[in-house]
C-alpha cells in the first residue's frame, strides 16, 4: 500500500504543472515570433525615437512601410535592396516630391502617389489617428 501510493502521487503536481506551462510558453513564443515589433533591429531604432512618435514608429512596422522605405526613412528597406523603387529619402526635406508637410505626407500615405504605378499605393486601410501618427513620425525623421 504504502510503496504504491509514493510511486503514484509525488510526480502529479509536476505533470500538472508541465501540462498547462508547456502549451502557454509555446504559444507566448509563436507570439512574439509574429510581433515585427520584436526585432531586435527594430527595437533599437524605437529606443532612439522620442516618446510621442513611438506610436507613429510602430504603425510604421506594423504596416511594413520599412520595407521599401526603411527603418529609417532612406530607402534602404529589405525589399528594396536593389533599388528598384524610387524612393525619397524621408530624412532630407528637399527630397520629397509630392510635399514634406505633415498634411501633405499623411497625403500621400492614404491616397499613394502617382496611382501607385511608381511603387507607392494608397494605404485606405489605416485609419485616420494611426495615418497622422506615421505621418508625424516620417516628419520627425526631417531634423
Ligand atoms: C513597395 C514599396 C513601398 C512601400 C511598402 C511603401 N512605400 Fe511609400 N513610396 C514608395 C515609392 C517608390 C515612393 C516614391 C513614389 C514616387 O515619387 O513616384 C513612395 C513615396 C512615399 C511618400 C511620398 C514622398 C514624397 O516624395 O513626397 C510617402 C509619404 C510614403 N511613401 C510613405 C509610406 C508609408 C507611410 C508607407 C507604409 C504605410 C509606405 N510609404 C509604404 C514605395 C513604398
Amino acid at each position: 500500500m504504502k510503496g504504491s501510493f509514493l510511486a503514484r502521487k509525488p510526480f502529479r503536481p509536476v505533470g500538472r504543472l508541465v501540462g498547462w506551462l508547456v502549451p502557454i510558453l509555446v504559444s507566448l513564443f509563436i507570439l512574439s515570433c509574429g510581433d515585427p515589433l520584436s526585432d531586435p533591429e527594430v527595437q533599437k531604432q524605437r529606443e532612439s525615437v522620442p516618446d510621442q512618435f513611438r506610436p507613429g514608429f510602430d504603425q510604421y512596422v506594423v504596416n511594413n512601410c520599412q520595407a521599401c522605405h526603411g527603418l529609417r526613412g532612406g530607402g534602404d528597406g529589405p525589399l528594396n535592396k536593389s533599388r528598384r523603387f524610387d524612393t525619397p529619402n524621408f530624412r532630407q526635406a528637399d527630397s520629397y516630391r509630392h510635399g514634406s508637410s505633415i498634411a501633405e505626407i499623411r497625403n500621400s500615405i492614404e491616397f499613394g502617389v502617382n496611382g501607385g504605378r511608381t511603387g507607392m499605393q494608397a494605404y485606405q486601410n489605416i485609419g485616420p489617428d494611426n495615418l497622422t501618427a506615421i505621418a508625424q513620425y516620417i516628419r520627425w525623421l526631417q531634423q
